[in-house]
């Protein structure tokens, strides 16, 4: 197990792939093409708010929402070249649109050296030639308003490539302006080697000291993740500034918010004490220690803030999402400003979506705790996305996995929470982690091999259908190779096929979008001490039905029977997987088959 990226925070929900199953799924599925290429619209962007009026109800559109993560180098090529791209997204905007996506996080399309493939940025204010230009975003944003889907943004304000220019210039001399804005220090000493010394025992997420030294400056810089991506120093309010004008640069673009990648890292402590030390060794060989010093320090909060009101004060609900993998919910709770709601509207709650066990007690807690104890702040639960291993393996158990998978969708959609998901999880995508070091393209793979074999495998191509590469791209070898499992596993395929994951994950997000008692109705657990269902109801709203879950998390089949205050008792079946329970009629004593999911409605 992956320690020292499990242990923080940033990356809790890590787990090496050579702990996963690689659980392909065979599907017979046939069937009609679904998600038509659409045209590109030739008008531009607008820069002003983003899509969308927002519910009818009022509250910001952000609330009921489904946001869909979107890797550009993976989900379509346009031009041939094995890499994803900006043209190539916007020409799925009909797929999305189907699908009942609210909102797409891509995550960076910034130029950058591609070291950590995006998320090492030398330019914030423009595109990556490989994935297109300012004119092909403003089309993307164009084509996503028309469908009223908004953009988000991937904001990586932790740290920078070295090859930006605000580094450059930093590096260049210890009197440089700029040399303030990264975390440079002497070193500690010189050892017998003449060897410089590190300030402390500060290790990087992404293997070895997180302390580079620069020999014509004399000094080492500080990296919370690869040497190549140097971390600002935030206690220089020029940074807030510099980064800020960038957050501005796109809101005046129109984009409906951003992801705020490793956010709780913004700080270091500045005497620079040695965190503590936990003991053993992680994947890297480094030894493991704490992350007290240079994880979720309180001064993160004052920028939150800060950030918050520049963001309120555009037009159209922009919303801020923070990547917060946080130990608990009280932890999580400040993230929004707690009853003060003056920071993120939308922290990651990682708590329910990577607990990478299937436990119904578990997640009843963990979901009971996100509506009860969040102040009135809205969740946002999130099962996948680009750094762990698809929940599809690590929920799955080999034998049940397409179950699971609907069940983990029922959970997901039918939650008062507000949803994210990752491209390919709706058609049950599988991790396809590399079996040769040769081919891996994560460079904490190398570095990690074999016990890390890094993030490849959540981030093969989309499978759009049983064509050459999947549908995704023309070229002879794409960036990372089509799942195996392509042939089967496809949007095209599943689309013709009643009974698919995707069928399913299309209804689920269609039911959310029309049935207010599921936007809107407060979620109680029921059957609460029950090991092996776990079930809830959304009270009615507005005078509509109570909606009511009921979910086995088990391989044998489980009866239950459910108690729902002040329900009359007229039962019907909005949805179920199994068709023994098509036409449930009353409350009581309910089997669910293996793994099964019902959702129904009690008035
Ligand atoms: C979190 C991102 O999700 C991950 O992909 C990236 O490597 C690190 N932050 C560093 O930016």
């Amino acid at each position: 197990m992956l320690d020292r990226l499990r242990r923080n925070p940033c990356f809790a929900g890590w787990m090496p792939g050579a702990a996963l199953v690689a659980a392909l799924a065979v599907f017979t599925f046939g069937g009609a093409v679904r998600g038509a290429l659409c045209q590109t619209p030739a008008d531009s962007a607008t820069t002003a708010a983003p899509s969308g009026a927002g519910p009818a109800d009022g509250s910001p559109w952000w609330k009921h929402a489904l946001i869909y993560e979107i890797y550009p180098r993976s989900f379509q090529d346009s031009n041939g070249d094995g890499v994803g791209d900006l043209n190539g997204i916007t020409s799925r905007m009909d797929y999305l649109h189907t699908l009942g996506v609210d909102a797409v996080w891509l995550s960076p399309l910034y130029p950058s050296p591609q070291v950590d493939f995006g998320y090492d940025i030398s330019d914030y204010e423009n595109v990556d030639p490989q994935y297109g230009t300012l004119a092909d975003f403003d089309k993307l944003v164009a084509a996503a308003k028309q469908r009223d889907i908004r953009i988000i943004m991937d904001m990586v304000m932790n740290h920078t490539s070295d090859k930006h220019a605000w580094f450059v210039e930093s590096k260049s001399s210890k009197t440089n302006p700029k040399r303030d804005w990264y975390v440079w220090r002497d070193a500690k000493g010189y050892g017998p080697d003449g060897k410089p010394i590190p300030p402390n025992n500060w290790v990087s997420v992404f293997g070895g000291s997180a302390w580079e030294w620069d020999p014509a400056t004399k000094q080492f810089y500080y990296h919370e993740f690869y040497k190549q991506q140097p971390d600002l120093n935030w206690r220089n309010p020029e940074v807030e500034k510099a980064m800020f004008d960038t957050v501005k640069f796109w809101l005046d673009r129109g984009v409906a918010g951003f992801r705020l990648d490793a956010i709780p890292t913004l700080f270091e402590d500045p005497q620079l004490r040695d965190e503590p030390v936990l003991g053993g060794v992680n994947a890297f060989g480094d030894p493991k220690v704490s992350d007290i010093y240079t994880t979720n320090l309180p001064e993160v909060h004052d920028v939150m803030r800060r950030l918050r009101k520049l963001v309120d004060s555009y037009p159209g609900d922009r919303v801020l999402i923070g990547e917060t993998y946080l130990p608990n919910t009280a932890e999580l709770d400040k993230w929004y400003g707690g009853a003060k709601h003056d920071e993120l509207q939308l922290p990651m709650d990682m708590l329910v979506g990577f607990t990478n066990k299937l436990d119904a007690s578990l997640f009843r807690k963990r979901i009971n705790e996100a509506e009860t104890e969040l102040n009135g702040n809205q969740p946002l639960f999130v099962f996948d996305n680009h750094d762990n291993p698809r929940s599809w393996n690590r929920y799955g158990d080999g034998v049940h996995d397409m179950a699971i998978a609907k069940l983990i969708a029922t959970m997901l959609y039918t939650s008062h929470a507000t949803a994210m998901t990752y491209y390919g999880a709706e058609i049950g995508m599988v991790t396809t982690t590399p079996s040769r070091k040769e081919d891996v393209k994560d460079p904490i793979g190398v570095t990690g091999w074999p016990k890390e074999k890094g993030r490849d495998g959540e981030r093969t191509p989309m499978q759009w259908n049983d064509g050459k590469d999947a549908g995704f791209s023309t070229a002879a070898k794409t960036w990372l190779p089509v799942a195996p499992d392509y042939k089967t596993v496809n949007v095209k395929t599943e689309s013709g096929e009643p009974e698919s994951l995707l069928k399913w994950n299309e209804k689920l997000i269609a039911m959310r979008g029309t049935n207010r008692t599921l936007r809107d109705g407060r979620q109680v657990m029921l059957d609460e001490t029950n090991p092996s269902v776990l079930s809830y109801v959304r009270e009615g709203v507005g005078g509509e039905a109570a909606v009511v879950v009921a979910m086995n998390f088990t391989a044998e089949p489980q009866t239950v029977s459910l108690d729902v205050k002040g329900a009359g008792g007229t039962v019907s079946t909005l949805l179920t997987d199994a068709p023994a329970l098509r036409k449930t009629t009353s409350l009581q004593k309910i089997t669910l088959p293996p793994f099964a999911s019902w959702v129904g409605t009690v008035k």
